[in-house]
């Protein structure tokens, strides 16, 4: 973990008073090994994305853990309900990594209902860039939230350069 801690990065621990949340009990804490080649030892860091979720002291607020470009990806736990109806300008991305969550999708102009989707650990959805959605956990779970963060993406999709889905069937 030596690049961790030289780029001061505060990986959750019991000891930044960060517990195990009691509904993620059952998640394994041991961290990954890593086996550098000679010479890239001081290259490589990892750390258990379960481990760091489950120490999460709140919910449907993601955290950017990666950064490639624009791209971002923000895992998140979740439990009861959004608080918020989250209204889109791009395209989002879920991927459900434990339990499930119920989302209603509708229209995000006019509220029109579009659809309910049900995520179970695993499965993966693409929600609109014209969408609003709310969303609902009945037991407290894990989301990965992977978003393009380009400031140029929503004026693309108004001015109809990018479409407001991110695959046509
Ligand atoms: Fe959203």
């Amino acid at each position: 973990m030596k690049l961790l801690d030289e780029l001061a990065v505060d990986v959750r621990a019991y000891d930044h008073g960060h517990p195990v949340n009691r509904q993620f009990a059952d998640v394994p804490q041991d961290e990954p090994e890593i086996h550098a080649e000679e010479g890239f030892e001081d290259e490589l860091a990892s750390f258990n994305l379960f481990a760091y979720l489950s120490r999460s002291s709140v919910t449907w607020n993601p955290s950017v853990v990666s950064v490639c470009k624009d791209s971002l990806y923000c895992p998140t736990t979740e439990e009861y309900i959004l608080p918020v109806i989250h209204g889109n300008d791009r395209v989002e991305w879920f991927v459900q990594l434990s339990d499930e969550i119920y989302w209603d999708v509708e229209d995000r102009d006019s509220g029109a209902k579009r659809a309910k989707v049900i995520m179970k650990a695993g499965d993966v959805a693409s929600m609109p860039a014209d969408i609003r959605h709310q969303g609902y956990a009945p037991k407290r779970s894990m989301l990965l939230v992977w978003e393009n963060a380009s400031g140029k993406i929503p004026e693309l999709i108004s001015s109809g350069k990018l479409p407001s889905t991110a695959v046509q069937f």
